[in-house]
């Protein structure tokens, strides 16, 4: 299928089936994906949960607002964090780096203009990969669902992951064939290109 075909097919779902599970296999390949997921100077400031625990996940659940019964349906919740502690960001990722992509453009462009602006641009980072991995599990056949609606702050104490912040999670699972949000009952609704897209 065509990508731009995938694009149509893709959407937030809202209910899932809870009789079918995403394999093992499917879990280990969407893992890798993430790990290759592509970052400004390759500065990759992330981690990546994969919930499968069926207790860890239903309390997570029970801190997601709108979203418990979607995340008590599938078998798979990730959770996408941000490094917290700029300086050990810059220690760990950004030492690793060619030298020119630090002193060129971290250091003149991003933090230059001060820690908020590092914060935004780390979380930026985050944030395209879920893009990716969006993509990702439409290719697969598998349906997911973005999740801002989430208490980050029992998510942090919940999962534990010293300096990281949670910021999002995903859903990844299969569709209720009745979802009400499939676009089959509701229609994509999106600003008609050529109010999104400039030509010049
Ligand atoms: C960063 C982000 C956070 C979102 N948070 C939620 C959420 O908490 N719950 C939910 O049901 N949908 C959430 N969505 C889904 C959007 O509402 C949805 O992508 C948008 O309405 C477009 O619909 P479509 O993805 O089905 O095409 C989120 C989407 C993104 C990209």
């Amino acid at each position: 299928m065509s990508f731009l075909d995938l694009a149509k097919r893709r959407y937030a779902t809202k209910n899932y089936d809870p009789t079918k599970k995403i394999s093992v296999e499917q879990i280990e390949e969407l893992k890798q994906i993430l790990t290759l997921s592509p970052s400004s100077i390759n500065s990759q400031p992330w981690k990546f949960t994969f919930v499968t625990d069926p207790e860890t996940k239903s309390k997570l659940a029970a801190q997601s607002y709108m979203n418990e019964n979607s995340i008590n349906k599938v078998n798979l919740l990730v959770v996408f964090h941000v490094m917290e502690d700029i300086e050990h960001f810059e220690k760990r990722n950004l030492s690793i780096l060619p030298e020119a992509w630090v002193s060129g453009f971290y250091e003149p462009l991003v933090k230059a203009n001060g820690r908020a602006n590092v914060k935004a641009w780390m979380q930026s980072q985050v944030y395209l990969s879920l893009g990716y991995f969006l993509s990702a599990c439409a290719h697969m056949g598998l349906d997911a669902t973005p999740m801002e609606g989430i208490n980050l702050k029992m998510y942090k104490e919940i999962l534990s992951q010293d300096g990281y912040a949670p910021l999002f999670a995903v859903t990844v699972g299969y569709a209720d064939a009745d979802d009400w949000a499939h676009p089959g009952n509701l229609p994509k609704s999106r600003f008609a290109l050529d109010d999104v897209i400039a030509s010049i």
